[in-house]
Parts: C-alpha cells; structure tokens; sequence
C-alpha cells in the first residue's frame, strides 16, 4: 500500500531512527534533508559548501539550497509506493512550498506526525550520540531555531487537521508501535 510519511519533532526526537524502520517495514524510501546535506558535506560538492556553515552553528541552510532538492528528489521512481520525509518541512515557507509541489504531483500525504519530547531529554540524547553538530552550544541554537521556525509548522498541519503526535519518550519499539498505530488509524 502507497505510503506518504511526514515525521515532525524537535532535534533528537527519533525522526531518523524510526524513519529508518519504518521505510524497511514499508519497503518506501526515507528521505532525510539533513542526511542528504551531511553527504553533500562529506563530499564537498557546492551545495555541501555552501551548506555548512549553517549546519555548524545550528540555523537552517537558506530554504533556496533545499526547494529544488526536495522537488527532484521526490520525482524519482523510487517514490512510487511512498516515501517518509524527515527533517522537512523545516519552517512554514517550505510547508506551504511542499503543499503546492504535492498538489502539482496530484498526491497527498497521508499522514503527517509529530514526536513529542521534552527538550531536557533531547539535549542528554544528542549529547551522547555526538556527531558534528551535537556540542551543547549547537544543540541549543537547534532547539531554539526548532521552537522559532518548526513549532509554526506543527501549528500550520494542525489547523489543516492532518498532524498526529506520538509520544516519543518511550523506548525505540514502543515509539514504533505508537507510530504504526497513528498511520493504521
Ligand atoms: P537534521 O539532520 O534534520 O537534524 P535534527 O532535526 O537536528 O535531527 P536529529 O538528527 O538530531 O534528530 P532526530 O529526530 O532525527 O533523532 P535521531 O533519530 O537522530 O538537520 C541537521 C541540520 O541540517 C540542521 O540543523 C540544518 O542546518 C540542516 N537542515 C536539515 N534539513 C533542513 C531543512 N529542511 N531546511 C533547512 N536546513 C535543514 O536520534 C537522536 C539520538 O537519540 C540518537 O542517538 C538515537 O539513537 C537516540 N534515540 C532515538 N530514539 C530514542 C529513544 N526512543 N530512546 C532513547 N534514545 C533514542
């Protein structure tokens, strides 16, 4: 069955770690903005450049360098049977950017859900996972940047009465489940 998947939720919430199960269990790729730009770092192709500085400090890389990205990305054939999108839409120009392509794509999403956890936990979770952006300073300006430009998007799929949240304070098969079950309902 077509599957069309957007995981919302703060930095360290689960979005990837679930993502990731859930596009094995549905067979559909998952499709992560902030994976593609690391490799596009790690590469250092232009986009990569231009990208991380942004990354570093924790803001957003301007929504020019990801619109296109995301339009070619979900124009490939692997996106027949769906997809999970984690980690966009980051702020509500890219929401409503993703509501238009989605209505020139003839498609629509047919969940879009929301993990919930306290920030106290996010910063212990990211603390001890560390990658490149996980120092104290970084995580902070992530969350702030998440409360000031994310949270609107939350709001912006709530009036639109699509946006399911999930606790994600539970251990990684019980955010599963509870995820599953929001999907099946
Ligand atoms: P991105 O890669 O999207 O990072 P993020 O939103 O900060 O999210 P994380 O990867 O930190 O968290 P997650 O929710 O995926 O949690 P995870 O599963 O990894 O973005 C990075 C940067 O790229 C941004 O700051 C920005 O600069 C740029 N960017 C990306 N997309 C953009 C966009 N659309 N527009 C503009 N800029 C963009 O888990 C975190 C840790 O917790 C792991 O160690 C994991 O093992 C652990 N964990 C997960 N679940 C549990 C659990 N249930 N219990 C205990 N531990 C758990």
């Amino acid at each position: 069955m077509v599957k069309r998947l957007i995981f919302l939720g703060p930095p360290g919430a689960g979005k990837g770690t679930q993502a990731q199960i859930l596009a094995k269990i549905y067979q559909i790729p998952h499709i992560s903005t902030g994976d593609i730009l690391r490799q596009a770092v790690a590469e250092q192709t232009s986009l990569g450049q231009k990208a991380k500085d942004y990354m570093d400090k924790g803001e957003l890389v301007p929504d020019e360098l990801i619109l296109d990205l995301i339009r070619e990305r979900l124009s490939l054939a692997d996106t027949a049977n769906g997809w999970i999108l984690d980690g966009f839409p980051r702020n509500v120009s890219q929401a409503e950017f993703l509501d238009k392509l989605l209505t020139e794509l003839d498609l629509t999403p047919d969940c879009i859900l929301n993990l919930e956890v306290p920030d106290e936990v996010l910063i212990t979770r990211l603390l001890e996972r560390k990658r490149g952006d996980d120092n104290e300073a970084t995580i902070r300006r992530r969350l702030e940047v998440y409360h000031r430009d994310t949270v609107p998007v939350i709001d912006f799929y709530t009036q639109k009465g699509t946006l399911k949240a999930v606790d994600g304070n539970l251990t990684l098969e019980e955010v599963t489940a509870g995820l599953q079950k929001a999907i099946a309902d």
